[in-house]
């Protein structure tokens, strides 16, 4: 078998092989087949599809090339959620302990930011002490006796899609169902947990732009993970604009907390519960109240004692800003539109997100919005402030964000749209 003769294969609009795809993920991964030669694969999986066949073995392939963990000695029922990530989408951070708290254990192996998108590592890296790396001793260890951990997958967990993310991520493949279903299908298979609840996310801040695209990778994730036994439900959720009313780092942190103590944002309570609730009955936990468990503390109580069992201290001050940067609404009226790509870019810009994926990420940078689409606006009040330790960058967020906004008189009519579409 040679790599050649593989590319040709997707090339010229064939279907790889079992033994093609095995082969060729096994070669990768030992550095056998060159990063040149799996990015001309990846531009023409990306450019000519691949069946449903061609897409279990290459995920299955994946699995196989690292470690899979095992939950079974513990006595709760697992539970995880993924998201195919958003703007502003600090749903993990509740999320996790919530479920936690109503009696599943939640193993959340989370990632970095890539591109306008944030990272839930990055996220709670902002609390002072916070470790994100844990080995998986360690990480079986909080599971048990806190119920929610979130932290790095290990190096061994899918080395495969691990190269290939990286290589995916800088040459322009990152957005192909095949490709993105088998990452995301492979870590979370690897990882072990016996249920799991996908949100996938709708709009400009996603990678699915229409609700069809994210309707078809839905449903090639859900295929997976039931084909390899973990019962594996879906939501489409709205990505048009932020979440909530932060997108960086602390910022997020921040809101998340406020969420766990019983109040933020309406959209962000909205989701959070209702993937708590799809969490809960996969994981045959279905009279669990996650709506009490977040009103009487006891989702607060989970949260406080797993960040302080990955080192992090519950009670410090958040990172905040050097320097801020208002953005006011242009006339008054309601406002319509705030595009999430244009609000995450700019979070990005302003050093919540990295360029190359070793650059460090400002912990407090951001943007913080005033009104979402649906509110009523006042001509001068602030829309949106932009927070930053280095003000060199207010010019590119400034850029990111013109026209991003949409205010139309007061009266006109307008619904925002859904939280949950499907
Ligand atoms: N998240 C992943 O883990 N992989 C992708 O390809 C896209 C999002």
């Amino acid at each position: 078998m040679d790599a050649i003769s593989v590319i040709r294969t997707k090339r010229d609009r064939g279907g790889l092989s079992d033994e093609q795809i095995d082969w060729v993920i096994d070669a990768y991964t030992r550095g056998e087949v060159a990063d040149e030669q799996m990015s001309a694969l990846a531009m023409a999986i990306l450019l000519n599809g691949m069946d449903r066949r061609e897409i279990a073995r290459w995920t299955a392939a994946m699995i196989a090339s690292g470690e899979r963990m095992d939950f079974s000695s513990l006595s709760r029922p697992t539970a995880d959620k993924h998201s195919t990530g958003g703007v502003g989408d600090k749903i993990t951070l509740p999320l996790a302990p919530l479920v936690a708290a109503c009696g599943a254990a939640v193993p959340q192996l989370s990632g970095r930011g890539l591109g306008h998108t944030g990272g839930t590592l990055d996220k709670l890296e902002s609390i002072p002490g916070w470790r994100a790396l844990l080995s998986n001793e360690e990480m079986l260890s909080v599971l048990d006796g806190v119920g929610a951990v979130i932290c790095a997958a290990g190096d061994g967990l899918a080395p495969a899609d691990k190269k290939l993310y990286a290589l995916r991520d800088v040459t322009g493949t990152v957005e192909a169902i095949p490709l993105i279903a088998s990452s995301i299908m492979s870590k979370k298979i690897a990882e072990g947990t016996g249920s799991l609840v996908l949100d996938v996310k709708v709009g400009s801040g996603a990678f699915m732009k229409t609700v069809e695209d994210a309707r078809e990778l839905a449903s090639t994730m859900v295929g997976l993970g039931t084909d390899h036994g973990v019962r594996t439900v879906a939501l489409l959720t709205d990505m048009s604009t932020p979440l909530g009313l932060t997108a960086g780092n602390a910022l997020e942190v921040r809101e998340s907390v406020e969420v766990l103590a019983g109040g933020g944002p309406a959209d962000v309570v909205e989701l959070t519960l209702a993937l708590a609730r799809e969490m809960l009955d996969a994981a045959g936990l279905k009279d669990a109240d996650p709506a009490k468990a977040l009103a009487d503390g006891s989702a607060m109580d989970v949260w406080r004692r797993m960040v302080a069992a990955q080192g992090g201290d519950p009670d410090a001050a958040l990172p905040t800003s050097r320097e801020q940067h208002v953005v006011t609404a242009p006339s008054s009226g309601v406002l319509t539109r705030l595009d999430a790509y244009a609000v995450g870019v700019a979070a990005w810009r302003l050093g919540a997100g990295r360029a190359r994926k070793e650059d460090p990420v400002q912990a407090a940078a951001g943007v913080e919005l005033h009104a979402k689409p649906g509110d009523p606006v006042t001509a001068g009040q602030p829309l949106l402030t932009l927070h930053t330790d280095t003000p060199d960058r207010f010019a590119y967020a400034l850029e990111a964000v013109a026209g991003s906004y949409d205010v139309a008189p007061a009266g006109t009519d307008f619904s925002a749209s859904p939280v949950v579409l499907e």
